[in-house]
């Protein structure tokens, strides 16, 4: 069977600062993770003789592929993390107290709540569609490098989690996830790179 392979970014400079959104680079610990990813998908991949390698169209996703060598890599907006739009570059807290209403309205419904200019998790799990029928397409192993609320919903898929649990499903930072999908079924491992 062939895995599906499932991470976030390694942590940005905007992680560290606590902002959503914008294109951020990679903090010093999210290089050091680029650098392990790239190590233990080679190891992982190395007598496969297709794979692909898929990112979003957002650099922090990009550079964390860097290190992975061999395969092509494929850049899909639709795997682009959640449009906050009007409260990109904000912090949560910043929009508790600029916008409470909007704070307050996500807090009661997130899988609903769609921001300002921006998108829903509905939104994004929308856009997903063709990812995924690409994604069950393949014969080879796929590396998927996205963000946490696309994670989200793409693990949900996979795990066959209810809609209402995605925008809450834990997908933790230098950690991958591995689906494979065999006959009986779909197995799931984790490997945590780093802190
Ligand atoms: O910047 C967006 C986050 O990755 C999504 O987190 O939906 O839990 O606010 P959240």
């Amino acid at each position: 069977p062939r895995p599906i392979l499932l991470t976030r970014h390694g942590e940005s400079q905007d992680n560290v600062r606590g902002r959503i959104g914008g294109d951020p680079a990679l903090s010093e610990a999210g290089e050091r993770y680029a650098k392990k990813l790239g190590e233990f998908v080679n190891r992982r991949l190395k007598s496969e003789r297709t794979a692909s390698i898929w990112t979003s169209t957002l650099q922090r996703t990009i550079l964390t592929a860097r290190q992975i060598a061999g395969f092509p890599k494929v850049q899909w907006r639709a795997l682009d993390e959640i449009n906050a739009g009007v409260c990109e570059g904000m912090t949560y807290e910043e929009i508790k107290i600029n916008m409470p209403e909007e704070y307050k309205a996500r807090k009661l419904d997130k899988l609903r709540y769609r921001y300002p200019r921006g998108e829903s998790y509905l939104d994004v799990i929308q856009r997903l569609e063709p990812v995924i029928i690409e994604l069950e397409r393949q014969r080879a192993p796929v590396v998927v490098i996205s963000h946490q609320a696309v994670l989200r919903a793409l693990y949900a898929y996979f795990a066959d989690k209810p809609l209402q649990e995605i925008p809450h499903l834990e997908v933790p930072l230098h950690t991958i996830i591995e689906i494979q999908m065999g006959v009986t079924g779909v197995q799931e491992k984790r490997y945590k790179l780093m802190d």
